[in-house]
């Protein structure tokens, strides 16, 4: 059995580690921090984990092999020394994802730029065979995760390339703030950032494309929708045909196109709740014009659900073990 701890086990994604560990066969959950609610069972802020007899504590104590921080980008690079060593760490921040000169163009100084190099960068679909022998491992961001698994197949093509992303209300964390409250966030279609989102410098290290993402925030609980756009002399078959063969293999990676049916295009609503990603993509003759679609659950494939996909591959596990569940439906 492979003994985990979280760190940060009040957030959203500390939460939803805790549910997929659960259920997880080889998982056995040693540990879960939280500082404001110290003492208390994990339902008080996670009720659909009732039943499960897990408490929060202010530190980790006692033995464990896997440690999942889960943690705003920034605090991860304060604490984390304290850990490293004996265990394997799966950090969910952006802090140990980027070289330090892109780090730092987009989150500010870095200060512990020296331990970025001894993390691989968590994409199973890109970096299997490091993670597999990694200590430790930068699990990727939600919107990267699905802007670079669609692009990543037309990266020698896609130079002017860029990406509208549709993001719901959990990917923002669980902090309190005005524009999260119900009135102002239900029903909207917001602008979150038009410009310069801290996710391109992900994209841009793991594609070579510099692909400008528009974040858009929608009135959903769960998932992140991207459309990318760029131009190229192609044909939709042949962009069908790119994807099937980079992504043959592939557990978690669903290529849809359909001429009939409620899902033609990839939709946020068929993979909420699993570790899926759903790509697809169309053309325009007249426009030169190719449009990518990846749709993901930003709770599952874009952070717990991917975390635990590394910790597989980092402990000698099948890539899916305790991850074989199909979305949730109607969601
Ligand atoms: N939400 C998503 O869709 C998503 C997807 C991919 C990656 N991520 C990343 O995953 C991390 C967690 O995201 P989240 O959405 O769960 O955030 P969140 O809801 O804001 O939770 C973060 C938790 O970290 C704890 N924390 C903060 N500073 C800490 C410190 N110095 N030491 C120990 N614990 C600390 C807090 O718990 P206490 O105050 O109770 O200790 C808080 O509940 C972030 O880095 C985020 O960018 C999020």
């Amino acid at each position: 059995m492979i003994r985990a701890a979280v760190i940060g086990g009040s957030g959203y994604i500390g939460g939803e580690l805790l549910r997929l560990l659960w259920m997880h066969p080889e998982v056995e959950i040693m540990a879960v921090t939280s500082r404001k609610y110290e003492g208390k069972r994990v339902e008080v802020v996670h009720p659909h984990l009732r039943g499960t007899g897990l408490r929060f504590s202010r530190k980790i104590s006692g033995d464990y092999d896997m440690l999942f921080l889960s943690v705003p980008h920034g605090e991860s690079q304060k604490i984390i020394e304290e850990y490293m060593g004996s265990v394997k760490i799966i950090d969910l921040s952006a802090d140990f994802r980027l070289p330090q000169d892109v780090y730092e163009k987009y989150y500010g100084t870095h200060e512990r730029p020296e331990l970025i190099d001894r993390f691989a960068y968590g994409l199973p679909e890109l970096h299997r065979e490091e993670i597999k022998k990694a200590d430790y491992v930068a699990n990727p961001g939600c919107n990267a995760t699905a802007v670079i698994l669609a692009l990543y197949p037309f990266r020698d093509m896609a130079r002017d390339a860029m990406a509208d992303v549709k993001v719901s209300s959990s990917a923002g964390g669980k902090k309190e703030n005005l524009m999260g409250m119900h009135a102002e966030r239900s029903n909207v279609v917001r602008v979150y950032r038009a410009w310069k989102h801290r996710h391109e410098g992900e994209i841009f290290v793991q594609t070579g494309v510099r692909c400008p993402l528009t974040i858009h925030s929608v009135d959903i609980v769960r998932g992140v929708f991207a459309t990318v756009y760029f131009h190229a002399d192609t044909n939709e078959i042949s962009l069908y045909r790119r994807m099937y063969e980079v992504y043959r293999d592939e557990i978690f990676v669903k290529i849809v196109r359909e001429r009939n049916g409620i899902e033609r295009y990839p939709d946020v609503k068929y993979v909420i709740g699993s570790n899926y990603v759903h790509i697809g993509a169309t053309y325009d003759a007249e426009s030169r014009r190719v449009i990518l679609f990846s749709a993901i659950d930003n709770l599952i494939k874009g952070g717990a659900g991917q975390a635990i996909q590394n910790m597989n591959l980092m402990f000698g596990l099948a890539e899916d073990t305790g991850l074989k569940y199909l979305p949730l439906y109607p969601a």
